[in-house]
């Protein structure tokens, strides 16, 4: 199943790096080419020599072995892989990474690598549960690493908890299901692209909330979609009963407008792309009470505040080759206030969503969308579930994306 792919596997000073000889195994018995990589900790808790022997590959780890002149070149390795993983990614590796330290041949490889990377943390409890390990893998993930969750059980140190590496054969399952998604073309690999989804919940008290119907089901079919093309998906969540398991798709929850803002922001900025799907409440409560607010007369009023406008502002901070994509949710002149947020926000296309039919718009499986973009061109699509239509989307998106880059 892995037949021919290259892969790098970077093994760090953890009682877990015995498993990375099982795991090496099963990669060289489905016919993948494995360069392993080890860090001088690594050594220590296994030899390169059972590893090269596994391999049929010398072992690389320092930049000049031979003493000779000559050294490794951490850009070759980067630009051969079609993936790198960590396996185990030790808490200190998890550091380096995260920070731009690259004082050994893995984590150099891993600063110039243009494939996707997967990481495998192992460690114990209390370090992985330590909130700088925390924050370091949630500042990988959201560079597009895909970090594969470590199991829960006895650990090296007699301890029970979350830290465990998970187990070759699962690891192996991630990578069959990066490289095998369905049968589909691989148009999308070497983007990174950002899609907001869902509601937002703007708190009005502890157990109140300002929201809307929204049920994420457009949003997340595009980023299933995404994932299947080959894309690194950044997907804004708002609160959904929805999940998504691809391991291209980082996943980053959020609940209200500003911090959907604020992810936005800090994501934009790297991808090629964004289409935003979600259905951000406009408003906010200027103050959400701290108590429950007690029924005391007839009426009640609520002072709102408006919040920002997501999308306006990524198309404010748009680069020369991104391409930003809105949706427009009417109810009346369709087409004209498209057009109009087109415009003002600065996208290069909008998706409207008719609500004219109750089989199209929120909650439903299809949807009826009509795409407009700057020549003021429409493409108008019958009633498709909205998987088709992600794709509908995507195709259109990539023609843009390949305008936007040749413009
Ligand atoms: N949007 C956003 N942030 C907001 C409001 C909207 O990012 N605060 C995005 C939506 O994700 C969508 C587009 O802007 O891609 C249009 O959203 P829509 O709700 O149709 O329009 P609004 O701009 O909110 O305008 P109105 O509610 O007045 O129709």
């Amino acid at each position: 199943m892995l037949q021919g792919k290259k892969i790098i596997l970077g093994i760090t000073g953890s009682i877990a790096a015995y498993k990375a000889a099982f795991l090496l195994r099963l990669l060289v018995k489905e016919g993948a080419e494995v360069q392993v990589l080890m860090t001088s900790a690594g050594k220590e808790f296994i030899t390169p020599v059972t590893l090269s022997a596994l391999s049929g590959r010398p072992v690389l780890g320092d930049f000049f072995e031979n003493r000779d002149g000559t050294w490794h070149s951490h850009v070759d390795l980067g630009l051969w892989a079609d993936v790198m993983l960590i396996a185990p990614a030790s808490a200190n590796t998890l550091a380096k990474m995260a920070h731009g330290i690259c004082d050994n041949l893995l984590l150099t490889t891993y600063l110039s690598a243009k494939c996707p990377v997967f990481i495998a943390p192992a460690m114990d409890l209390d370090m992985f549960a330590h909130p700088s390990t925390q924050k370091n893998i949630e500042i990988l993930k959201s560079w597009g690493c895909q970090v594969i969750e470590p199991g829960t059980g006895v650990l090296a140190s007699g301890l029970h908890g979350k830290g465990r590496m998970e187990e070759p054969e699962a690891i192996v399952q991630q990578l069959h299901t990066f490289f095998n998604s369905p049968d589909k073309k691989k148009s999308l690999t070497g983007k990174r692209i950002m899609i907001t989804a869902g509601p937002t919940h703007e708190a009005i008290d502890p157990v109140r909330f300002i929201g809307n119907y929204s049920s994420g089901k457009m949003g997340f079919a595009i980023a299933e979609e995404l994932a299947l093309r080959g894309a690194m998906v950044d997907l804004i969540a708002g609160p959904v009963q929805m999940s998504i398991n691809h391991p291209n798709v980082n996943r980053h929850n959020v609940v209200s407008a500003s911090e959907m803002y604020q992810k936005a922001c800090e994501l934009f900025p790297l991808a090629d792309g964004a289409i935003m799907a979600a259905a951000v409440s406009d408003f906010s409560p200027v103050k959400a009470a701290s108590q429950k607010i007690k029924r005391t007369g007839d009426n009640l009023t609520i002072e709102l505040k408006a919040n920002p406008d997501i999308a306006k502002s990524m198309g404010e901070i748009k680069k020369k080759g991104q391409v930003l994509a809105g949706f427009a949710l009417e109810t009346e002149n369709e087409e004209a206030n498209a057009r109009a947020k087109l415009k003002s926000k600065n996208l290069d296309f909008i998706v409207l969503n008719s609500l004219a039919s109750p089989d199209a718009g929120f909650m439903v499986d299809t949807n009826r969308i009509t795409i407009i973009n700057r020549e003021n061109k429409k493409i108008e699509f019958p009633l498709k579930s909205k998987k088709e239509l992600a794709s509908d989307i995507l195709d259109y998106l990539e023609l843009i994306l390949v305008d936007s880059l040749n413009a």
